[in-house]
């Protein structure tokens, strides 16, 4: 320890900076996204009560990331996804060719969304089983009875809301079956969030040449090594400009080495790709 003062000595002013910024990054208001806690959620509650833990959780787990709750304003609110606010009126007899009733066809919504992909949407909705909300079944019930109060009064308990079919569970998360990164962008839905074009912000950012190598820059790493981290584990480093928590994090687990290293190279090589 004595003997390596000297060589440390130099290195002073570096630490003065380094600390500095990790004191600004603290000091900086966080609003993240904050891992879920746990709700103690029991058959003994009355759908009023679940409703108000659902209304918690909605808030909590990213739904309002896309979504909006505009009381009178119709299907279209100014969200990504629907307005929820009357979402039991406009549903009260489910949908055609889909469950024909409110409560099935939120429980269909929630497990499986792509099952039913609401008009004039593009199916980017994850599964709220799956990461990033992760519900667990009794989560499920109390966000339906949230969003029944939306409009009507809430009548579920739990038990009463169909559980997740395991095709459901097994279809999230989806992997590829492909190692060329351009159908990969479409198959695990990175184009429904991110565009390859400069300027055209989608839910996160473009993932154009010069964009991504600045983002780079700021982290304060290789361009293969940022792509890497952002794609596996994207709570590592979040824009503050973008909704934190978005990004599926389970990427990682999806693709296989191969896969992830022609994603890498895809992104990076700005001649690979249009
Ligand atoms: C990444 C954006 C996104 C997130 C996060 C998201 N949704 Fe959605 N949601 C959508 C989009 C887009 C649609 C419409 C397309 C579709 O039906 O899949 C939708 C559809 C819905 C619908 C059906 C609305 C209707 O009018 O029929 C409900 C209900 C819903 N979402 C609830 C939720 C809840 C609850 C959460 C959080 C657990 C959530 N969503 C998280 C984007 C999102
Ligand atoms: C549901 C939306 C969504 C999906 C799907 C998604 N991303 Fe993202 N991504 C985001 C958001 C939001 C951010 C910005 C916040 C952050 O940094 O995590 C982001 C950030 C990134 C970044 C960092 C870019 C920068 O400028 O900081 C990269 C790289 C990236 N995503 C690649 C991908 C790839 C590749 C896929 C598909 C395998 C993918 N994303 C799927 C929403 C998404």
């Amino acid at each position: 320890m004595i003997r390596a003062l000297p060589y440390a000595t130099p290195l002073i002013p570096a630490f003065i900076v380094i600390g500095f910024f990790v004191w600004f990054a603290n000091w900086i208001p966080q609003t993240r996204w904050e891992p879920p806690k746990v709700q103690a959620i029991s058959e003994a509650l009355t759908p009023q009560e679940l409703a108000e833990v659902g209304r918690g959780i909605v808030r909590q787990r990213g739904c309002l990331a896309c979504h909006t709750i505009e009381p009178g304003a119709g299907v279209k609110g100014g969200g990504r996804g629907p307005n929820l606010a009357g979402v039991a009126a406009r549903r009260a007899q489910g949908v055609k060719d889909g469950p024909g009733d409110l409560v099935g066809y939120l429980a269909q919504t929630l497990y499986e969304p792509g099952a039913y992909v609401v008009e004039g949407y593009a199916d980017i909705m994850p599964s709220s089983i799956a990461a990033p909300a992760s519900l667990g079944y009794e989560e499920v019930v109390a966000v339906i009875a949230y969003l029944q109060s939306l409009g009507k009064s809430p009548t579920v308990k739990v038990g009463d809301v169909p559980r997740p079919a395991a095709s459901a569970r097994s279809a999230q998360p989806a992997g590829a079956a492909t190692a060329d990164p351009a159908a990969m962008f479409a198959a695990l839905a990175c184009e429904g969030c991110h565009s390859l074009k400069a300027g055209e912000t989608k839910i996160g950012p473009a993932l154009d040449a010069a964009g991504i190598k600045q983002a780079a820059a700021e982290r304060g790493m290789s361009l293969e090594a940022f792509l890497m981290e952002s794609i596996v584990d994207p709570k590592a480093y979040e824009r503050k400009d973008f909704p934190s928590g978005v990004m599926p994090p389970d990427y990682g687990a999806r693709m296989n080495a191969t896969q992830l290293a022609a994603m890498v190279r895809y992104l990076a090589a700005p001649g690979g790709r249009p």
